[in-house]
């Protein structure tokens, strides 16, 4: 049985493979709409339960909708509306009920503690919706973008971070190390990302580059990501990390640093992080983004449920 919790637990080649096989599902569908099945609906029967214990809407839909057009179906529950959250039931209890009613559990989660006790008690494969340390599906889906636009091997491409070292960040920098990419990091010193985290890249022989300065982080810069500087349930003070991040915004002065031909990329929602001409401007691929998730999702899902070919 086959997870989906970290980029960092998952070998190249299945990321590879994932990736083809979204590529080869995409062009498939040109002329099928939405709720239409993928002629060979491998997850027919299936069903797919999801819990969000913080707010989506792009991880909610394309899941939906993947899993959808695979053949199978999905069943969103809502936390509150379980034993689990009040304490009525244990976490091991409600793990067996789901493994034996699905066939695969989304969660998104406050918690990297709780994906890894379901993924104990469950018998059935878990994916991570986005947890404090890393959001996998999206990094993922990301690549799959920078790729059909860029039409060239990511490892080909000069890659930039502008923001916070939240957990978008941690899966990319799983990302440039499977992938062998070039990675510069632009945040204030204060928010680099975790030892543990740098003394990983380095323990698998690579190197991420991280600067002080937005600009010289995307000098030459093939493509510029971005995200939310507070995050969901960030506790922390949010005008003050607002400020730290001032000389940390996106806005054209920047994009004109990166390369003539740079996109910008954000996995959304989005905050004052980046200027408005910026993220609705020609260079900002943002909705190709999010609707890329749809096609990884499905090909994650195969992933897990071991009918990738
Ligand atoms: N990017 C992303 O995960 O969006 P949602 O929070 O809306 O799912
Ligand atoms: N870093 C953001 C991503 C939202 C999709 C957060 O965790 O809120």
């Amino acid at each position: 049985m086959r997870h989906f919790i970290n980029l960092k637990d998952i070998s190249t080649s299945d990321l590879r493979k994932i990736i083809l096989d979204a590529k080869k599902r995409k062009l498939k569908r040109k002329n099928l709409n939405t709720l239409e099945l993928d002629k060979d609906s491998p997850l027919k029967g299936k069903l797919l339960i999801q819990m969000f214990e913080k707010s989506s809407l792009r991880t909610r839909l394309s899941f939906y909708l993947a899993i959808k057009q695979l053949g199978g179906g999905a069943l969103t529950l809502r936390p509150d509306e379980l034993h689990l959250a009040k304490g009525g039931e244990s976490l091991a209890d409600t793990a067996k009920v789901l493994s034996t009613y699905g066939n695969g559990f989304m969660l998104r989660t406050d918690s990297d503690t709780k994906l890894e006790e379901f993924k104990k008690h469950l018998k059935i494969p878990i994916i991570n919706g986005l947890s404090p340390s890393s959001h996998p599906t999206q990094v993922l889906s990301d690549i799959f973008t920078v790729e059909e636009i860029k039409k060239k091997p990511i490892s080909k491409l000069n890659i930039c971070w502008i923001g916070d070292s939240n957990n978008v960040l941690n899966s990319l920098i799983a990302a440039s190390v499977k992938f062998s990419f070039n990675l510069n990091i632009g945040c204030p010193t204060n928010y680099r990302p975790k030892k543990s985290i740098i003394d990983w890249v380095h323990k698998n022989k690579k190197k991420i580059n991280i600067f002080n300065d937005a600009k010289k982080a995307a000098l030459s810069a093939d493509v510029i990501f971005s995200d939310k500087v507070i995050s969901l349930n960030d506790k922390v003070n949010k005008s003050k990390k607002n400020k730290d991040f001032k000389n940390f915004t996106i806005n054209s002065k920047l994009m004109n640093v990166a390369k003539k031909d740079a996109i910008f990329l954000h996995c959304l929602p989005r905050g004052p992080e980046v200027s408005d001409d910026v993220f609705l401007g020609k260079q900002s691929k943002v909705w190709q983004q999010a609707l890329n998730r749809i096609y990884v999702q499905k090909s994650i899902l195969l992933y897990c449920f071991g009918k990738l070919r």
